[in-house]
């Protein structure tokens, strides 16, 4: 899969070239036309201008600049019948409510306008804004579940979540996991959606998109598009039907936002916004506001936190302490890598950068997939995904990267030489037969994100 077979310039070394989008170039051209602020079309707007200007195109008309934060949780009507017909429209097909909400659990025009901008950069017709990506990810489930297509064909690794919510079938879903390539086959008629993450998390594992979109057939695919941006990468042009983040990371881009979106076609959408008013995972407005104004700076951050990551993945890959580097041929700010000493211990000896679970953020993060993100996998699931024990996952962010390297390199070095010991601290112990992964998990680690 993905990095693995990426020629690496050392040996033992995953370090993909940058085949992708160019970090100096826009991936949204001629195609994208927004109306202007007099109503009439515009020239088609890059993605820079897209990230800036999306869903505010009202604003200077109405003789605002910053978008206004609509906190209500009602809205008041003396047109009872009006409303009653509102809301069966929405019944019937999910459409945002003509004229004025009713209730904002049906609807918020500040979460809405960053629908809009969002669905812009994915080059989608629509976008539904949820509490967190798990949200998210559960009101697609629910979705497809809904009209009684339970089985979910899925492709590991995927965030530690994801995967235990489809291993465990917390809602009722079945998954079969395969490799890309095993997809087709295992569709069946009760199959109701195909997910994968590319680059993956944590492995930066990528995945081509549009050989996957083709072995789905009418089979909706889910890519978790949450690791590349559509700064890097857009799969509703190579054929998927849902483009997921969770927006908390790069979309807010500084660690202070939690919140899940799905890019999609309306019609889908219109069934994601009914399953977020039966089952109510909505977005704040405040969250909304922020996640727009994160997305005005995303290409800038995007590319400054790439050009760092690259070269901070190339000093890895030289590095007698590391055995193995792993980085997209798609850039982006995530590197990878497996040390030969302890990697509790280079947790425990960066300074500069932050210990911290999540990514996308402003400021440098790293962690341990076995003992964090991926720690409610099951073990032998996780190990057969790659992630092994000796994995440590960094999302780069804007600090210089002379900063950042003295403090990596002063962590590697308090990681010692190679070490065959640690994994009996890192390996939890053999489960009783019969436990569910979901029990497992939870036995060993309650709450872990
Ligand atoms: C790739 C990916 N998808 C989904 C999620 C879940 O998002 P959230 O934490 O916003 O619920 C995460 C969280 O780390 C993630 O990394």
């Amino acid at each position: 899969m993905g990095t693995d077979t990426n020629p690496g310039t050392n040996p033992g070394t995953d370090l993909g070239t940058n085949t992708g989008t160019d970090p100096g170039t826009d991936p949204i051209g001629s195609g994208t036309y927004a109306a202007n602020a007099h109503g009439h079309e515009a020239a088609p707007w890059t993605l820079a201008t897209a990230a800036v200007h999306a869903g505010r195109e009202d604003l200077a008309r109405q003789g605002l600049h910053a978008p206004p934060i609509d906190l209500s949780t009602t809205y008041p009507s003396y047109d009872s019948r009006g409303e009653a017909a509102r809301i069966d429209a929405f019944a019937a097909d999910g459409r945002e409510p003509e004229g004025p909400p009713v209730y904002g659990r049906l609807g918020n025009p500040t979460v809405a306008r960053f629908e809009t901008a969002l669905a812009r950069l994915e080059g989608t017709e629509s976008a539904v804004a949820f509490a967190s990506g798990m949200a998210a990810l559960s009101a697609v489930l629910l979705a497809r579940a809904g009209t009684g297509l339970r089985h979910v064909v899925a492709v590991r690794p995927l965030y530690g979540c994801s995967d235990h919510l489809l291993t465990a079938g917390l809602l009722g879903s079945e998954v079969t996991w395969v490799d890309p390539a095993g997809i087709g086959a295992a569709l069946r008629p009760d199959t109701g959606l195909v997910i994968v993450e590319s680059p993956a998390n944590p492995t930066l594992a990528e995945i081509d998109l549009r050989a996957v979109a083709h072995a789905c057939g009418s089979v909706p695919l889910l890519v978790d598009n949450t690791f590349a941006t559509p700064v890097l990468q857009r799969p509703a042009e190579a054929g998927a039907r849902l483009v997921l983040h969770s927006a908390t990371k790069y979309l807010g881009g500084h660690g202070d936002v939690m919140a899940g979106v799905v890019a999609c076609d309306e019609e889908f959408a219109g069934r994601l916004r009914q399953v977020r008013f039966a089952t109510g995972g909505v977005l704040h407005p405040l969250a909304g506001y922020l996640l727009l104004r994160g997305l005005a700076t995303l290409p800038v951050r995007v590319r400054a936190a790439s050009a760092t990551a690259a070269e901070l993945a190339r000093r890895l890959g030289a590095d007698p302490r590391v055995a193995r580097v792993h980085y997209p041929r798609l850039g982006g700010a995530m590197v990878a890598f497996e040390v030969l000493g302890d990697p509790h211990r280079v947790i425990a000896g960066v300074r500069l950068i932050t210990p911290a679970v999540s990514l996308g953020s402003v400021d440098t993060l790293i962690q341990h997939p076995a003992s964090i993100s991926h720690r409610i996998v099951d073990e032998t699931d996780r190990r057969g995904a790659g992630v092994g024990d000796r994995l440590l996952r960094m999302s780069v962010g804007l600090e210089d990267v002379e900063d950042l390297w003295t403090d990596l390199d002063g962590a590697l070095g308090a990681s010692g030489a190679l070490d065959h010991q640690f994994t009996s601290v890192t390996t939890r112990a053999p489960a009783p037969p019969g436990r569910t992964a979901a029990g497992r998990a939870r036995a060993s680690r309650a709450g872990g994100p």
